[in-house]
């Protein structure tokens, strides 16, 4: 049985036992705004599964495409994906435990003849929130489903909500060959704000189960990217490489999979950023770089094709797909060599590696932490993941940026720009500093985009023009003087006694790094910067105001 026909059967199915067929919908939520992806069949009936009226009434069916983020580090596996197709189908307070089972048993034993004797299942053990779920095990038992393969577990029986809050509800899984085939949430209460579980006005049955799964167990994989819906990736990514599926499973997998996950966020007209959607999307392309340089293939732009084939029914923008794929692609090229290079100096003769380190590596170089993770994982080196977001969230306060609490790990912009901007930012504060005669300036806050700098500090008046000047031309000279820039690790309390500028209220980790500029400058900070002065080019001050009571601000440029 191919995708096409498991599709087809599973929504013929349920429309003969009276469900209407509901849209495939879009990837962005629209009714949640707590997650960044839809990432389960559910998701666009929110709403209705807390109690409004859906206008095609109470048993609805469809195959929803979804983006799982949770299941990114899993991806490398034989089945789990970034981007899968899920059966669902649903009852909004119309059938409850009983046909459920019923239907689902029947779908998966009749129309998919899978034998029952392959089948085991799970039922809800029961907690502070829900009691155990014994009626669920006695409907399997009586449909034919011995004891022994029926099994009572924990958080693996309770699904939900997707996001934040929503409906939720103990569950029953369906295994075969130890893989989870479907899973239907007997979805009774919904979660609020305050982490609270309500019942819901209505009993709902949300079932979901897996395309990509179930077609490797109907054609008997024990791997689903051995499946029609992957083989032409991995067979691509073969041909690029000239190396066997064999032996290279897991990096051929994770490639395959970010492409594929990359097409359909592509799709959805998302492009690489540094925040949220974007930015899962830059991670997923710059992994697949990473491990397609692995295996010594140029570019990944190619993978996407058979993807445009396999999915011909969602007519994906292939222009569009194409040369944002490129665009990722030629943007991470310029830093990812010397990326890996630096990734090899910090890592050589060492078990660990800091989270600072780490989050120089994102900084300076745009990697991803997921992949300074993987990549340590490899080499058997330890990362320090507390310590980076530590780092991360200290330099978005040090920045004014905002923390992004649903998706933590945003990759900075690392253009060549903005990290000569940063390092024309530390001769700026320190000109001014000298040319005011204010030993105790320091940065209040300070925005860095490709197109300038902006750098507040404390100063209670207006700057004459003749200082804007003088600040200007000294910046210009050390420009002029070809300093390189050095870069040392150390604790905060070295550093501050090593004289080094840092934001003193702001938390930093056990480590810190420290940005020397000759006997110019010196300043606690995470950079990015460039190797020297000669790099910047020429300074220029734009404009001087007021920020807010003693804090003034300066925009320049560099040209
Ligand atoms: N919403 C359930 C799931 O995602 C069915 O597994």
């Amino acid at each position: 049985m191919n995708r096409k026909q498991l599709i087809k059967s599973y929504i013929d199915f349920f429309k003969s036992k009276n469900h209407k067929e509901i849209p495939n919908a879009s990837l962005i939520p629209e009714n949640d705004p707590t997650v960044l992806f839809t990432s389960a069949g559910m998701h666009p009936l929110v709403p209705y599964l807390l109690g409004q009226k859906h206008p095609l009434g109470k048993r609805l069916v469809n195959v929803q495409k979804c983006i799982r983020t949770t299941d990114i580090e899993e991806v490398g596996d034989n089945c789990h994906h970034t981007f899968l197709e899920m059966l669902g189908n649903w009852s909004l307070g119309d059938y409850w435990k009983k046909q459920a089972i019923e239907m689902t048993l029947e779908f998966f034993t009749k129309i998919l003849k899978i034998p029952k004797e392959k089948i085991f299942v799970t039922c809800f053990k029961g907690d502070k929130n829900a009691p155990k779920d014994t009626e669920s095990a006695k409907i399997w038992e009586d449909l034919g489903i011995p004891k022994q393969r029926i099994k009572f577990l924990g958080n693996d029986n309770w699904w939900g909500p997707a996001g934040k809050t929503g409906p939720c509800g103990p569950s029953t899984e369906m295994f075969v060959d130890n893989i989870e085939i479907g899973n239907d949430v007997l979805m009774q209460y919904s979660k609020d704000k305050k982490g609270k579980y309500n019942l819901a006005k209505q009993k709902n049955i949300d079932f979901g189960g897996g395309v990509e799964r179930t077609l490797a167990i109907l054609n008997g994989f024990n791997d689903n990217y051995l499946t029609q819906i992957w083989q032409p990736i991995i067979k691509k990514i073969e041909k690029l490489s000239n190396k066997k599926y064999k032996g290279n499973e897991r990096v051929m997998r994770i490639i395959a999979d970010h492409i594929k996950a990359s097409c359909f966020i592509l799709n959805e007209n998302i492009t690489p950023s540094n925040t949220e959607k974007g930015s899962v999307l830059r991670i997923l392309i710059r992994k697949a770089i990473t491990y397609a340089k692995k295996l010594n293939i140029n570019s990944i732009t190619e993978i996407s094709e058979p993807v445009f084939k396999i999915y011909k029914d969602y007519k994906l923008n292939k222009k569009f797909i194409k040369q944002e794929l490129k665009k990722e692609e030629e943007r991470f090229d310029k830093t990812l060599e010397k990326g890996l290079g630096e990734f090899k100096k910090l890592t050589k003769d060492k078990k660990s590696l800091s989270g600072v380190n780490m989050f120089l590596l994102y900084q300076s170089y745009g990697f991803p932490v997921e992949m300074t993770q993987e990549l340590a994982k490899e080499k058997d080196i330890k990362t320090n993941i507390v310590e980076y977001k530590k780092e991360f969230a200290r330099h978005q306060i040090a920045s004014g940026a905002i923390i992004s609490g649903r998706f933590k790990s945003g990759l900075a912009d690392s253009s060549e720009q903005v990290t000569k901007l940063h390092t024309a930012t530390h001769l700026l504060a320190q000109a001014l500093r000298q040319v005011l005669n204010k030993p105790d300036l320091h940065q209040r806050g300070s925005n860095i985009t490709e197109e300038k700098t902006r750098f507040d500090f404390n100063f209670d008046r207006k700057l004459i023009p003749e200082e804007l000047k003088k600040v200007e031309d000294l910046v210009n000279k050390k420009i002029s003087q070809a300093i390189p820039i050095k870069r040392e690790e150390m604790t905060p309390e070295q550093a501050k006694k090593s004289g080094a500028q840092g934001i003193f209220d702001a938390k930093y980790g056990n480590k810190v790094s420290v940005y020397t500029i000759g006997n110019f400058s010196k300043e606690i900070c995470a950079g990015p910067h460039v190797q020297n002065t000669k790099e910047l080019g020429h300074f220029k001050i734009k404009k001087e105001e007021s920020s807010s009571a003693g804090v003034r601000r300066i925009k320049a440029t560099l040209k």
